[in-house]
């Protein structure tokens, strides 16, 4: 996992409030230290925070994306929703889509289609999180799943090279268990040809997110094809986030 940036990625979900700001200030000293090794830092905290969290980077090397957005554009009259236009404008650059937890409440393939659509219009990077549910896992159809995802998610886009693919099983999330070093190598492996080969991405870059911590980073950054963390809990704690991050170029 040398020659290429790593992507890290603090997906805060509901979590965090005013004093959250503090953990910035761990995270940023980090960074301006550790300039030599080839890192993306993104902080993706709830909407409430993106002003604040948007002063508090600028001019550092930490990015800024939003945790989702509505799928029509700006000015739209959807009550309780966040435009792509809006985030694009707080400053941030990168926004999550197809999240299972969002997909759980919701959000169907085509609306994923659409926001995708709305967020290369408004030149934003799109980080879209697929994965299966353990009893698709067991009954063999997580290729079958992570394809129609995709294909669904992507259908009639020709933009592809601002899009990091984000591989969550559900079944990882949030439980403390990652899948074997091997099969996850297995599967990232047939997703990149995937993307390469079927949805024409000429430099596909997947990223794992699930249960991600300071301990299991020193397997998962053996899969040396992986291009970065989707990382939920272990990123409220910046001591934990700088961990990962160090322990993944020792
Ligand atoms: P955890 O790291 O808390 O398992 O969350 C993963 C996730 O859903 C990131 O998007």
């Amino acid at each position: 996992m040398t020659n290429k940036f790593i992507h890290f990625i603090a997906n805060w979900k509901m979590f965090g409030d005013i004093n959250s700001i503090n953990s910035l200030n761990k995270v940023i000293k980090f960074s301006n230290i550790h300039k030599k090794n080839k890192y993306r830092i993104i902080y993706c905290p709830p909407y409430t925070l993106l002003n604040l969290f948007s002063r508090k980077v600028k001019n550092t090397r930490i990015m800024l994306g939003a945790q989702n957005c509505h799928h029509e554009q700006n000015n739209s009259a959807f009550t309780g929703s966040i435009s792509a236009k809006m985030i694009k404008k707080i400053g941030a650059k990168y926004v999550i889509v197809g999240h299972s937890e969002v997909r759980a409440d919701g959000e169907t393939d085509l609306i994923i289609n659409k926001k995708i659509k709305t967020l290369i219009n408004n030149g934003l990077n799109i980080i879209l999180c697929v994965g299966e549910t353990l009893s698709q896992r067991k009954k063999k159809q997580t290729y079958k799943i992570l394809k129609n995802q995709i294909s669904r998610a992507l259908k009639g886009i020709k933009k592809k090279n601002n899009i990091l693919i984000a591989y969550e099983p559900i079944w990882s999330i949030g439980t403390g268990i990652i899948p074997k070093i091997f099969d996850l190598d297995k599967d990232i492996k047939y997703l990149k040809n995937f993307l390469l080969k079927k949805i024409k991405i000429k430099k596909p870059k997947i990223l794992y997110g699930g249960s991600v911590n300071d301990k299991n980073i020193i397997d998962l950054k053996k899969i040396d094809i992986l291009d970065g963390f989707l990382i939920g809990g272990a990123s409220h704690s910046p001591k934990k986030f700088i961990d990962i991050i160090k322990k993944t170029f020792i």
